[in-house]
């Protein structure tokens, strides 16, 4: 079975709690909580203080995902805010081993994304340490954007790292993935659907969770 983790990032701002209790209510396995710094990427979001506060309403798993720079100032506020999974960008930092080492000290799962222009050979000496590979499928920054054809041959081949090295790590794409497409994303190797447009702009939220579930898992 796949699991959907709807991107808070499309989400009414102004009713986090209102729209993160229809996704929870409709089926989402994660709530995909994206962090940006306006530096590392050209937006900017939200931080702990937000985290916090929706930790008291929600029981998902908070899948937090920081595209900022300095990362490792951070992974503190962030797992006392609340996060369960706490993804760094490969690209964010000049130590990801030791970086991965500070989110699993603080007793937080720890994922490692991946730009789409970033070669997987960073995955190769962390892959054992690792709860989670983000690959993105979209340069990140905003939703709605349009799926990097790419992105198929470079899951296939983190899928194919996962099995031969450490069988347990949990395969996620996020970015321009929706009920059309998440078919083709699954039987490449993922396993985790981040989706923020296709979701939270549908007309029926619980419909489009579970057909992109169906898809998806008819396809494992
Ligand atoms: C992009 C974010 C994504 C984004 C996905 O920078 O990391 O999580 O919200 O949005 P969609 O699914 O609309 O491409
Ligand atoms: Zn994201």
């Amino acid at each position: 079975m796949i699991k959907i983790a709807p991107s808070m990032l499309s989400a009414d701002f102004a009713n986090l709690e209102r729209d993160i209790t229809i996704v929870e209510k409709a089926g989402a396995d994660l709530l995909h909580v994206d962090v940006m710094d306006g530096h590392f990427v050209p937006n900017i979001t939200i931080g702990p203080p937000v985290v916090k506060s929706l930790r008291t309403k929600s029981s998902l798993v908070f899948d937090v995902h920081l595209m900022i720079e300095n990362p490792e100032l951070y992974i503190k506020n962030f797992a006392d805010s609340g996060a369960d999974i706490i993804t760094v960008h490969a690209e964010a930092t000049n130590h990801l081993h030791r970086l991965i080492q500070m989110i699993k000290g603080e007793g937080k799962k720890a994922g490692v994304a991946l730009n789409p222009a970033t070669p997987i050979n960073f995955l190769e000496y962390v892959i054992e340490e690792l709860d989670m590979v983000l690959i993105m499928s979209v340069n990140p920054g905003f939703g709605g954007q349009k799926f990097i054809n790419s992105a198929y041959e470079k899951i296939t081949k983190v899928r194919k790292l996962i099995d031969s090295r450490s069988p347990g790590v949990d395969l996620q794409v996020d970015g321009g993935v929706g009920p059309e497409n998440v078919s083709g994303v699954v039987k490449s190797g993922a396993n985790i659907i981040v989706a923020g447009s296709a979701i939270f702009n549908s007309k029926d939220i619980p419909a489009t969770i579970k057909i992109m579930k169906e898809a998806g898992s008819r396809q494992i």
